[in-house]
């Protein structure tokens, strides 16, 4: 495949809807989804792509009733300790993203052993944004830097884009080239703000469950011919 991106980001969306549809309780929308993340991290890895970047608990899914929460929780828990063997064969690096610290400690402790197993692996960034949003990033990026002119270790002229992106949650990361939405919804939710700017959008109606390589490889096929002129002429 040509002219492949180097970053995607997936708003996986529509668990719910998949479940409600089948007369399912919400949680085995989740955990069918959370299948999907498996199969779509592994194409990644096949196809070279170096950044997957996944919405998988944004900061307001905290009000979500208190069962759903727990049960996100532990999927969460086994999900990343059951995807670790299969991020080790495929060579990937796990990099969660987001307030993390605001995680049971258990959940931290799991995610925390997994980024050390993957630490030296050099194939595709497997990045969960957990308790994320794109204006928390930002809220605590100008908290970070605002902290260090105070101190008068960094002066307010040194402030530009590379140094905003360095300090980041996503700081390292290709730019953010393909973002895909699921469930059909035309928003973005609050994720990666900053990073989508020249970012190309793909939505489709399909469930998250309900999404396959297949569908996943239809997004990257129009990325594929998209033009992109980063506010230039071509
Ligand atoms: C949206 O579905 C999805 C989420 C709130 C979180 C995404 C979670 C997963 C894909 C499963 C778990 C993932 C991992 C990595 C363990 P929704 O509930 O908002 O769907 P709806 O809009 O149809 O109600």
């Amino acid at each position: 495949m040509e002219n492949l991106p180097r970053h995607v980001a997936i708003i996986m969306d529509g668990n719910g809807r998949w479940a409600k549809k089948r007369g399912l309780i919400r949680s085995m929308g989740h955990d069918n989804g959370a299948k999907v993340v498996s199969t779509i991290t592994t194409e990644c890895s096949n196809l070279g792509i170096e950044q997957l970047t996944l919405y998988a608990f944004s900061t307001e899914n905290w009000k979500r009733p208190k069962a759903e929460v727990a049960f996100l929780m532990k999927l969460l828990k086994n999900f990343v300790k059951n995807e670790t063997p299969n991020m080790m064969q495929n060579n990937i690096i796990f990099r969660p993203i987001g307030r993390l610290y605001e995680f049971p400690q258990g959940v931290q402790d799991t995610l925390n052993e997994t980024v050390e197993m993957t630490k030296n692996n050099t194939g595709t960034t497997l990045s969960l944004a957990l308790n994320y949003s794109g204006r928390s990033e930002i809220t605590d990026t100008f908290k970070k830097l605002a902290y260090q002119v105070s101190n008068g270790q960094l002066s307010p002229e040194a402030i530009d884009e590379d140094l905003i992106n360095n300090n980041l949650f996503t700081a390292g990361m290709p730019e953010l080239d393909l973002m895909i939405r699921t469930a059909g919804e035309l928003r973005l939710s609050n994720y990666l703000l900053w990073q989508v700017s020249y970012a190309e959008l793909w939505v489709t109606d399909v469930l998250w469950p309900d999404f396959t390589v297949d569908i996943f490889y239809k997004a990257l096929e129009a990325y594929s011919k998209r033009e992109r002129r980063f506010g230039g002429l071509v």
